[in-house]
C-alpha cells in the first residue's frame, strides 16, 4: 500500500480540479428535471469538460463508456446514460462525476431528488449526505480511517438503512483511485492514522433496504438486490493541520 501524502501546492491544484467538478455538478443539478433524459445529462458534463479545458476521468476507465455516471432509484452507482432512461417526477438520481486538470484528479457526487418525492425517498438521501458530512468531521489530524466509516454507519443503520460495503472511497491525487480504501463501515479508533496531506474521496453509498448489491449484465450498472432505494454522496476531502478541507464543494 503506497499512500501518496500531498504539499500545500498540490492540494491547490485538487482544490482547482475539485471546483471544475463542483461548477460541473452545478450545472447537472440545475438540468435535472421530469422529461430529461439520462444521456443529456452526460452532455452537459461532456461540455463542461471542454469548457473547462479538464479530461474525463470515467470515460474508458476500465471500458466505462461516459463522463457520468447516473443512478435512479434501485441503482446504487455506475449507472450508465442512456437515451431512453427519462427521469420522472419522485426518482432519485446520483450523478457522480470526475475529471482531471494539470495533472490532478476531482471526484464528486450527489442524488438528488426530481420533483416532489415520497417521504421515505427524501429521509434516505437526507440521511447519507448528513452521514458524509459527519465522516468529513472526523477527518482530523490523530484520528483513525476505521472513525471515518464508523462516523457513517452508525447515523445510518441507526436510521435502519444499511451501508453498501462491496465499494468504497479511496485515496485520490495524480490518480483517480489511490490507497487507501476508505469503507463506509468500521471500528472506531482502527485503521491507519490520519496525517496532514492526506487526501480522500469518501463516498457513503445506502440503501434503504438490505445492503447486498448486484452487478447488471452490462458489467457496470450496480443495483441493489431486493431493489429498494439506494443514495450515494461523495467529497473529496484533504486533512490538514487546520482541519478537513471540503475540495470538491463549490
Ligand atoms: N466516482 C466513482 C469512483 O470513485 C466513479 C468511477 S467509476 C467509472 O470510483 F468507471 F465511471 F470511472
Ligand atoms: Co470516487
Amino acid at each position: 500500500m503506497k499512500i501518496y501524502l500531498k504539499t500545500p501546492e498540490e492540494i491547490g491544484k485538487l482544490r482547482a480540479v475539485n471546483r471544475i467538478v463542483a461548477a460541473i455538478l452545478d450545472e447537472i443539478e440545475a438540468a435535472v428535471k421530469p422529461g430529461v433524459s439520462t444521456l443529456e445529462l452526460n452532455e452537459i458534463a461532456d461540455r463542461g469538460i471542454k469548457k473547462h479545458g479538464a479530461s474525463s476521468a470515467f470515460l474508458n476507465y476500465h471500458g466505462y463508456p461516459a463522463v457520468l455516471c447516473t443512478s435512479v432509484n434501485e441503482v446504487v452507482v455506475h449507472g450508465i446514460p442512456r437515451s431512453d432512461v427519462i427521469l420522472k417526477e419522485g426518482d432519485i438520481i446520483g450523478i457522480d462525476f470526475g475529471c482531471f486538470k494539470e495533472g490532478f484528479c476531482g471526484d464528486s457526487a450527489r442524488t438528488l431528488c426530481v420533483g416532489k418525492v415520497s417521504r421515505e425517498a427524501r429521509a434516505l438521501v437526507d440521511a447519507t449526505r448528513e452521514s458524509l458530512a459527519r465522516a468529513i468531521d472526523h477527518c482530523v489530524v490523530g484520528n483513525r480511517l476505521q472513525d471515518i466509516g464508523w462516523a457513517v454507519q452508525s447515523y445510518v443503520e441507526e436510521r435502519g438503512y444499511s451501508v453498501v460495503r462491496s465499494f468504497v472511497g479511496h485515496g485520490i491525487g495524480r490518480a483517480m483511485h489511490e490507497d487507501p480504501a476508505v469503507p463506509n463501515y468500521g471500528t472506531p479508533g482502527r485503521g491507519l492514522r490520519l496525517k496532514p496531506g492526506l487526501v480522500l474521496a469518501i463516498e457513503p453509498m445506502v440503501n434503504a433496504g438490505l445492503s447486498d448489491v448486484e452487478v447488471k449484465d452490462d458489467k457496470w450498472t450496480a443495483v441493489t438486490k431486493d431493489g429498494s432505494l439506494s443514495a450515494h454522496f461523495e467529497h473529496s476531502v484533504a486533512i490538514t493541520e487546520d482541519g478537513p478541507l471540503i475540495l470538491s464543494q463549490s
